[in-house]
Parts: C-alpha cells; sequence; structure tokens
C-alpha cells in the first residue's frame, strides 16, 4: 500500500514529467502534469490513444475548477459543491491556456476531483492538474487494481500507487455543463437521479455518444472473449447452445440467476446494482485469464449505477456507443 513517502516522491515525478499510476474510487488513472505538453505527449504514447481525444483534469480541490474554465456555469458549481470529491466529471469551457493536449484540441475541458485518499494526497502534494485517463491501453478494460495496472503497462509507467482494489469499479459519470441543458456523455458512478436532485434541472443522456471521438471506436472494455448481452429469461438457452457447440462459456449476471447447465462456470452473481460495478471489470479480465470462448451477461435493471454497468456490458460487447477509452 502507498506510503506518505511513496505520495510524496510520486507528486515529484509527476512535476519532472513522468507518469504515475494512481488509485481513483472509480479506476485506476494513469496520470501526468496536465501543464506540461511533452508528458503528455509520453501518456498519450504509452495508453496507445490515438490524437484529438481529450483528457480529465484531476485537481485536489473545487476552488481549482476555476483555473481550467473560461467560466463555471452554475450547475457546474452546484453539482462540483455536493458531489466533489466523487465519481463526477464536469465538462466546462476551457480557459485559454488550457493545453491541446488536454483538451484534444476542442474548446471544453473535464474536470474532476477524485473521492480516494491517496489521489486527493497526490493531487495536494502535486498542487496543479494531473490529467489521467484510465490506466489501461486504448480500447482495453479499466484497472481496478495496482496489480491490473502493472501487467498492463510495466515499465512504460514511472511508478504505481496501490491502494487496493476501486470502490466504484466504474468511470465517473460525465456532465456536460455547457449548454443550455444539462447533458449526461457518459454513464457512471453518480446517478441521474442524483445529478438530477442536486442541479434542479432535468437531464439527458446522451445516446451518440461523446462527439469528441469521431468515428474510430468500435468496442471498448473489451476481453478477448465474445462478450454477451442477454436477458436473464434467454441465459439457460444461450448457456445451453454454446456449451452444446464446444465453447468455454463463464456466466456474469446479477442473482439470483436461474439453474444452468454443469460445466458452466457462474464467474459472479453480484446482489445489487453497486455490487455489479465494483466487480465488472475485474470479472472481464478473468474471462481471458482463464481462457473462456465466450462470457454470457445479463445486464442489472436500468437505473442507478445499473446504467453504467450496462453501458460498459454493451461496449465490452462491441455495441456501445463511440468514444469512451
Ligand atoms: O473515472 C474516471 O473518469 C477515470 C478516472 C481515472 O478518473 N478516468 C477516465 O478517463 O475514465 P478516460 O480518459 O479513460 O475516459 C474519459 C472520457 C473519454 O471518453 C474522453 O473522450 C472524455 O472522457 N472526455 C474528456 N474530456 C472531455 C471533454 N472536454 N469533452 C467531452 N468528453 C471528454
Ligand atoms: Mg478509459
Amino acid at each position: 500500500m502507498a506510503t506518505d513517502a511513496d505520495i510524496a516522491r510520486a507528486a515529484e515525478t509527476v512535476r519532472r514529467g513522468g507518469l504515475v499510476a494512481f488509485p481513483t474510487e472509480t479506476v485506476y488513472g494513469l496520470g501526468a502534469d496536465a501543464d506540461d505538453p511533452a508528458a503528455l505527449a509520453r501518456l498519450y504514447a504509452v495508453k496507445g490513444r490515438p490524437a484529438g481525444h481529450p483528457v480529465i483534469v484531476h485537481v485536489g480541490d473545487a476552488s481549482q475548477l476555476r483555473d481550467w474554465a473560461a467560466d463555471v456555469p452554475e450547475a457546474a458549481r452546484r453539482l462540483a459543491d455536493a458531489l466533489w470529491p466523487g465519481p463526477l466529471t464536469v465538462v466546462v469551457r476551457r480557459a485559454a491556456r488550457v493545453s491541446d493536449a488536454v483538451t484534444g484540441g476542442g474548446d471544453t475541458v473535464g474536470v474532476r476531483v477524485p473521492g480516494q485518499p491517496v489521489a486527493l494526497a497526490l493531487l495536494h502534494a502535486f498542487g496543479g492538474g494531473i490529467a489521467a485517463p484510465s490506466a489501461n491501453r486504448f480500447g482495453q478494460v479499466s484497472p481496478t487494481t495496482a496489480d491490473d495496472v502493472r501487467a498492463e503497462l510495466g515499465d512504460d509507467v514511472d511508478a504505481v500507487l496501490d491502494d487496493g482494489p476501486c470502490t466504484v469499479g466504474v468511470e465517473s459519470t460525465i456532465v456536460d455543463c455547457t449548454g443550455e441543458e444539462l447533458v449526461i456523455l457518459r454513464p457512471g458512478g453518480v446517478t441521474r437521479e442524483r445529478i438530477e436532485e442536486v442541479s434542479g434541472q432535468q437531464v439527458s443522456g446522451r445516446r451518440d455518444g461523446l462527439v469528441r471521438a469521431p468515428g474510430t471506436l468500435k468496442s471498448h472494455y473489451a476481453p478477448e472473449a465474445t462478450v454477451l448481452v442477454v436477458g436473464g429469461d434467454e441465459l439457460a438457452a444461450r448457456v445451453g447452445a454454446l456449451v452444446a457447440a464446444g465453447q468455454r462459456v463463464a456466466v456474469l449476471g446479477p442473482a439470483p440467476l436461474p439453474d444452468l447447465p454443469p460445466h458452466v462456470v457462474v464467474l459472479d452473481a453480484p446482489g445489487d446494482a453497486d455490487e455489479y460495478a465494483r466487480v465488472l471489470y475485474a470479472r472481464l479480465r478473468e474471462v481471458d485469464r482463464r481462457g473462456f470462448d465466450v462470457l454470457l451477461t445479463v445486464p442489472p435493471p436500468d437505473e442507478g449505477v445499473g446504467v453504467a454497468v450496462a453501458d460498459r456490458l454493451r461496449r465490452a460487447a462491441g455495441r456501445g456507443d463511440e468514444g469512451t477509452q
């Protein structure tokens, strides 16, 4: 587990232009000084992310939103005050000084204060903004443990701060605060209901994905195995057909699952959507580690954090909207 000395060293590494992976409450991030274009170039190279994709700036305190935004709309202020530190990213118009490497050349910037003690200690020690995508290679499953990060990035990262498994397990909710109405660009750890409650506004979800990531991305969060999303009532029949065809099948779905044929491995049957979110990426990684051909998943009910889980399952199945890496 990361000590105070590890955190101080990691802050120094970021200051010198290095890359540091760190835990957040959602997933592990791969961090670089958001004011250092050379460090950001290396971040993009290690991640394998095409240019033109914006990255989220992480800051240690809500008051720092002003350093990155041209203006802070009232709704963004309310969301930040009520939900930070927490799994929420607000998209606001960028301040003039913000690097194109952060914004992907666009005129907005995403900012968040993560609700994780080691992340906050790192941000406080560093002082400025840390740009951090999820610490996976482009298109792969996001890491929720330090071991996942080490396995995926190896020596390409200068330091990995370990604080155990992430408690939320899916990425932050991204809310576009630049228009007349709030728009959820990516469902995540904060529910739409909560955003409506805090902002006092109706919030629309964008079905066409993030327009900042044009035309390139078919599947995300995707293991090697084929991922299929099915309804609970079809599960037993689909499993049976795949097993009969000689496929090695694993199952992930909310409890209670129906009776399944022998030799089918149930990876997990989470009791609620929060628990489903927490285990989701670990199970997707497990599928490949154990060499299954097919993962059959049943999504949780499409409400609360279940919306984010269902979204990531669709993406893992290669049927997601574009734009989340
Ligand atoms: O929970 C999270 O948000 C994690 C942790 C590490 O903080 N970070 C994360 O970053 O998921 P990343 O880069 O893997 O996904 C961020 C998504 C990308 O799809 C990116 O295009 C989008 O957010 N994004 C970032 N800035 C944006 C902006 N200004 N406008 C629209 N989309 C933006
Ligand atoms: Mg990502």
